[in-house]
């Protein structure tokens, strides 16, 4: 093993909490993801809880997340980052390119529910109704957020009480619930192999919405939530 190596699995031990490595490592989410490690909703778990919940073993996990890192750059750390520039951060790489992603996806999920939704009926109806509330609900909170939660932070440096976060932090949770439905309705986004271009298209466009929605509600819980009280 080498010597940064070494070092980073000193850094890091079963009783760090996931959501605190990916924000003093952000390539650290792409190990998660491999693994199926929810860092954003559940980002206040200690890594070791939920590798002992999801059956993994935590030394490999950890091992993994030291040879990743090793070999990748690190990311740009928003800890580290003012509140203002976190905030527009997070307008301009999350919430402006899902004003447009949203929309997109419903389009192609509504056309490939009304040409191929007779091969499944059932599944492509449940996942047209839960795509079209969860994108009426994300379009709703990150106005909220906008309008409402951001100004606040922007304007005060002191801590917001439990219940000013407490409804965003929910809507995050209803979505990472909704976000998991959707990877399972898909077959963790394989399409069959009879599926047309614009149903594969849909599936890869849901895998990556998925994985924007994952480091978009990261960086409000566990980077810009943490620094107001969260946790
Ligand atoms: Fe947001
Ligand atoms: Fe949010």
């Amino acid at each position: 093993m080498s010597t940064l190596m070494a070092a980073l699995m000193t850094t890091f031990t079963p009783s760090s909490r996931v959501g605190q490595i990916v924000a003093d490592k952000p390539a650290a989410s792409r190990t998660f993801h491999r693994y199926g490690i929810d860092f954003c909703c559940g980002g206040g778990q200690e890594l070791g809880t939920v590798c002992s919940k999801k059956g993994i073993n935590v030394d490999e996990v950890l091992s993994t997340l030291a040879s990743d890192l090793a070999g990748q750059p690190t990311g740009t750390r928003w800890k580290d980052a003012s509140s203002p520039a976190l905030i527009g951060h997070i307008l301009t790489a999350f919430h402006e390119p899902l004003r447009e992603e949203l929309p997109r996806l419903h389009g192609m999920l509504s056309k490939v529910h009304r040409v191929h939704g007779h091969v499944d009926q059932e599944r492509f109806d449940r996942l047209l109704t839960l795509f079209s509330s969860l994108k009426e609900d994300l379009e709703a909170h990150m106005l909220e957020e906008e309008e409402v939660l951001f100004p606040a932070m922007m304007q005060r440096n002191t801590s917001l009480s439990t219940e000013e976060l407490a409804s965003f932090e929910n809507e995050h949770e209803a979505a990472g619930d909704a976000l998991r439905e959707i990877r399972t309705l898909t077959d963790n986004f394989v399409a069959p192999d009879y599926a047309c271009n614009t149903w594969k298209a849909l599936w890869d466009g849901l895998k990556e919405f998925e994985s924007m929605m994952h480091e978009h509600v990261h960086l409000e819980n566990n980077v810009l939530f943490a620094r107001f009280g969260h946790f």
